[in-house]
């Protein structure tokens, strides 16, 4: 048995969300997306690094003290990081799990790996990919056609 003096526990929380699964490495990337909304300014956060995870290894995972999650960091963590939990809290019960799944389509998430691209060349025009097909992990631009990978987008992610 583990002698009591061994264990860290990181609290459970009253009322927020548990970001969970997120590969680990990734954690450090999913907080700075979180410290770009002013909306969770006010929001207490726990950041955990490399927990044992049974089905992935290792894993991180972050929790929110927050009453909602802002739709941008939702269509974000589907470009960063798909795969990962949404854990939602309510009287200290997991009251809801979503996993986040690739989309078909991300609006000025990203901007086009092609440097000639005209969203680049006139950057008030919003971007726009659309999945190649149904579990790729490419789109195309809509407006040059350029094919870029989920990663490639990814690290182009707009401010
Ligand atoms: N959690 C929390 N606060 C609560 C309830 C749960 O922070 N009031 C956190 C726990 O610390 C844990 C996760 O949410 O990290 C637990 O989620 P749960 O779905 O109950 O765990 P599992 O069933 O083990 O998760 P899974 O099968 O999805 O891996
Ligand atoms: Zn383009």
């Amino acid at each position: 048995m583990t002698p009591q003096s061994q264990i860290l526990l990181i609290p459970k929380i009253e009322c927020g969300y548990v970001i969970d699964h997120i590969p680990a490495g990734l954690g450090i990337q999913v907080m700075a997306l979180i410290g770009c909304h002013p909306e969770l300014e006010a929001a207490v956060v726990t950041l955990g690094l490399n927990y044992k995870s049974t089905r992935m290894g290792r894993k991180d995972m972050i929790k929110l003290q927050t009453k909602s999650l802002p739709p941008r960091l939702l269509q974000m963590l589907a470009l960063v990081s798909p795969g990962v939990t949404i854990k939602r809290i309510a009287n200290y019960e997991v009251v809801e799990k979503v996993v986040i799944q690739v989309p078909e389509l991300f609006d000025n998430l990203a901007r086009c790996i092609n440097p000639n691209c005209i969203t680049n060349v006139e950057p008030h025009i919003g971007t726009r990919f659309k999945r190649l097909e149904s579990g790729s992990r490419h789109f195309k631009c809509a407006h040059c056609e350029r094919v870029c990978t989920l990663d490639e987008l990814a690290g182009h992610l707009k401010a």
